[in-house]
């Protein structure tokens, strides 16, 4: 994919009416600091259009990034967080779903988990979840460069059994340090906004 123009268009924080685009949209679901911004700035080549942090709980807001003027690439708040109240948990999480549930436009959900650790109870549900609003989630398990790749396959596994997967579903590996898995994820946001 070649990235012509990419800006960051809309920012719908809990009160914020969602927008109602003109153009498909491809969102990026996932658990604090699993790489979700990561993701859309190594999909956008540009090193820091989405805000990233080593501290979890930095995407608050849930953020449409226009990319070459036709396509949404949409970047979620995380779930999991530790830090916030229970209250603010409940209303982010609504916020997410209240967006996947009502989008015209979303045509394909991507849920991220790191490739390092088995998915959570919240990635179970997440998964569960999106699959009950009638998506066929992509799975992409992040951060590839943190463990050997003697261990990618086992820990591929690890991660289908905990999730669940239903047969078929696609799981790509990606690194945003190497940028591994990223034009296999671009292939897959192009056959569902094709569709
Ligand atoms: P929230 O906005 O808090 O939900 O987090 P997020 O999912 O957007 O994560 P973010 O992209 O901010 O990344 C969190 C941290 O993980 C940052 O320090 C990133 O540099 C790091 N990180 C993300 N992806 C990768 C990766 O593929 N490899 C490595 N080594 N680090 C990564
Ligand atoms: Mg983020």
């Amino acid at each position: 994919m070649i990235i012509k123009q990419a800006e960051l268009e809309t920012v719908c924080g809990i009160t914020s009416k969602l927008p109602e685009n003109a153009f498909p949209e491809v969102a990026f679901a996932g658990k604090s600091n699993v790489g979700k911004s990561s993701l859309i700035n190594g999909l956008l080549n540009r090193k820091s259009l989405a805000r990233t942090s080593s501290q979890p709980g930095k995407t608050q807001t849930i953020n449409f990034y226009k990319v070459n003027g036709d396509l949404y690439l949409v970047d979620l708040p995380g779930y999991g967080y530790a830090k916030v109240s229970n209250e603010i948990k409940a209303k982010w999480g609504r916020m997410i779903e209240n967006y996947l549930h009502g989008s015209k436009q979303l045509k394909a959900v991507f849920l991220l988990v790191d490739i390092r650790h088995e998915p959570s109870a919240n990635d179970k549900d997440m998964y569960q979840w999106i699959v009950a609003q009638g998506y066929e989630p992509v799975i992409i398990a992040t951060k590839l460069d943190k463990i050997k790749r003697s261990q990618v396959q086992k820990q591929i596994k690890i991660l289908k059994e905990g999730l669940k997967l239903l047969p078929g579903t696609q799981l790509i590996p990606f690194s945003a340090e190497t940028k591994q898995g990223r034009d296999e994820i671009w292939d897959v946001i192009c056959s569902f906004v094709e569709e």
